[in-house]
């Protein structure tokens, strides 16, 4: 085993503020909405990860079937480089490919990036376990922020993966800058690895988020919790009902939190007091179902050229590699 010269950065973590402002905005908006990115505190993220197991939300295995059936493919493609997942969570699906990387070099180096710190650091420390020659370092903070910290961190070529299908939380023209920050991120000759969710039928799309244990509801709801701890609210999860539909003119699934009773919410930390209306809604999220052919097309207007993608077989979910021109 070679010691790592980089494993001065293991277990340091970068701490990475949010202000509350996108907050205010949305409540202030009508309708209101609010930043998915706040459905992850820890209880959030646990949540979270109980919904990948659910029966009905087929995601998470069928991409995670895709990584362990390609991953030896992918790095043979890219071969060794810096290892970079936005929005890792707890990195279980990203195993598949340090399993690959780590057989074709040993000396890697993984950077999660969350905004979830308890899970982030848990998974930090599980993995450095199980890949002792990997440098491991964890990232704190949301895409953005990441992004920022990692365009003026060069070490070597990379490799930038966005998994899971987060891409559909963003609309049409989020998506349009995100694709470009990233491009410009990378360098020529870096690759991105992204999961996109595929349009698939509405009987299939609608339970997986209208789960039968109800875990959905309670990541739903469990933003308004996360708002009280972190904005001094007075939110009651109680007033509001999870609802889940794909809206299928613009191909996506959109999860509202139905406000039950008329009355007033105060959010201290933020200045913030807003009334809500019996029967008004709050956009939790919008989930979007993509084409592959489409996004290939919007990759390569971004200068990320595929290189290839995979599918399951039953054409459920997508993962294109591509490469910077
Ligand atoms: C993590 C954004 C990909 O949209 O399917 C799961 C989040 N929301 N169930 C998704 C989510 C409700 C998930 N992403």
């Amino acid at each position: 085993m070679i010691a790592q010269p980089l494993t001065i950065l293991d277990h340091h973590y970068l701490e990475l503020n949010n202000d509350g402002e996108d907050v205010i905005e949305g409540l202030s908006r009508n309708p209101k909405a609010l930043s998915p990115k706040y459905f992850y505190d820890d209880p959030g993220s646990l949540l979270f990860e109980k919904i990948c197991e659910l029966p009905e939300y087929y995601p998470t295995r069928t991409e995670a079937g895709i990584l362990q059936q390609y991953a030896d493919e992918i790095a043979e493609i890219t071969n060794c480089c810096e290892l970079i997942e936005l929005g890792s969570g707890s990195s279980t699906k990203t195993q598949a490919l340090l399993d690959a990387y780590q057989k074709i070099s040993d000396s890697c180096r993984y950077l999660p990036i969350d905004v979830s710190g308890g899970i982030l650091k848990d998974s930090v420390l599980q993995l450095q376990e199980k890949y002792p020659d990997f440098a491991i370092h964890g990232l704190l903070g949301t895409y953005e922020q990441a992004l920022v910290h990692l365009e003026s961190n060069y070490l070597q070529s990379r490799m930038l993966f966005f998994l899971g299908s987060s891409l559909g939380n963003f609309n049409p023209e989020e998506c349009d800058s995100f694709l470009e920050q990233v491009s410009r991120t990378l360098q020529s000759g870096d690759y991105f690895l992204l999961g996109i969710d595929l349009q698939k039928p509405k009987d299939i799309l609608e339970p997986a988020y209208n789960d039968s244990q109800e875990v959905t509801a309670a990541f739903n709801l469990n933003m308004l919790s996360h708002l009280n701890w972190r904005f001094q609210g007075n939110f009651d999860p109680n007033l509001f009902r999870h609802q889940a539909i794909y809206n299928q003119v613009d191909n996506q699934i959109e999860m509202y939190l139905h406000c039950q009773k008329s009355h007033w919410v105060n959010l201290a930390a933020l200045d913030l007091k807003v009334f809500f209306e019996a029967g008004e809604s709050i956009l939790t999220e919008i989930s979007r179902k993509f084409d592959l052919v489409t996004m290939k097309k919007q990759l390569e207007t971004k200068g990320l050229k595929t290189v290839k993608n995979w599918t399951d077989e039953k054409g459920w979910f997508g993962l294109i590699l591509c490469q910077v021109e």
